[in-house]
């Protein structure tokens, strides 16, 4: 995908979904979920990369218990609208979870199959938990059976942009979650 002027750019910002309020009171209750599961454990942060960093790092900011921060990259989307239908973790965690409370931070279950093949494989990993937390969730387009712990939003089937998510790169700073226009019209 190419955007060569700013106001293509613009153009395919859609209405918007969800504002940055809203955003940041589901940030807020989520990170009070976060905070009531410490029991001195152990709590890693995971954030599923690329585009749940905004939402981690808004997300961490609330959660005021000792925790670490990691990263995992999987990918199930290309530079496209539609998924591959498949999940490839190309970046595994640093950390050893063995023990850990592991807290995983996504921005939006689709299809469901990048948590679910996530998290099958960080459970091999010996933790002693994994709760899921999306920012989105999109049921309309489940494949397979998997439900996030904490899930802020639901939303219909459409395609949204910003606050971490992209199109083909673009729009992941956007600060609200807009509707993605391909045509631009
Ligand atoms: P699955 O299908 O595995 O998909 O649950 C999760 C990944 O799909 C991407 N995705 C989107 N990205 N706007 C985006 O920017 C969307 O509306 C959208 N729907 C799915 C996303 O990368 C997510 O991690
Ligand atoms: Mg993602």
């Amino acid at each position: 995908m190419i955007i060569n002027s700013k106001n293509d750019y613009l153009s395919r910002i859609g209405r918007k979904v969800i504002s940055e309020d809203e955003i940041y009171r589901g940030v807020r209750s989520a990170a009070e979920r976060i905070n009531s599961l410490y029991d001195g454990s152990p709590m890693l942060l995971v954030s599923v990369l690329k585009g749940s960093v905004i939402f981690a790092g808004d997300l961490m900011k609330y959660v005021n218990i000792p925790c670490e921060l990691d990263f995992l990259a999987a990918k199930s989307y290309y530079d496209s609208t539609d998924s591959s239908g498949s999940v490839k973790i190309t970046h595994m965690l640093e950390r050893d979870i063995k023990g850990c409370r592991v807290i995983l931070i996504e921005d939006i279950v689709d299809t469901g199959r990048t948590l679910d093949a996530v998290t099958k494989q960080l459970k091999s990993m010996d933790p002693l938990s994994i709760t899921t937390v999306t920012l989105l969730d999109k049921p309309q387009r489940r494949q397979v059976d998997f439900k996030a712990d904490i899930s802020l939003f639901t939303i219909p089937d459409i395609f949204v942009v910003g606050y971490g998510l992209d199109c083909g790169g673009y729009y992941r700073n956007l600060p609200y979650i807009a509707e993605y226009k391909p045509d631009g019209k």
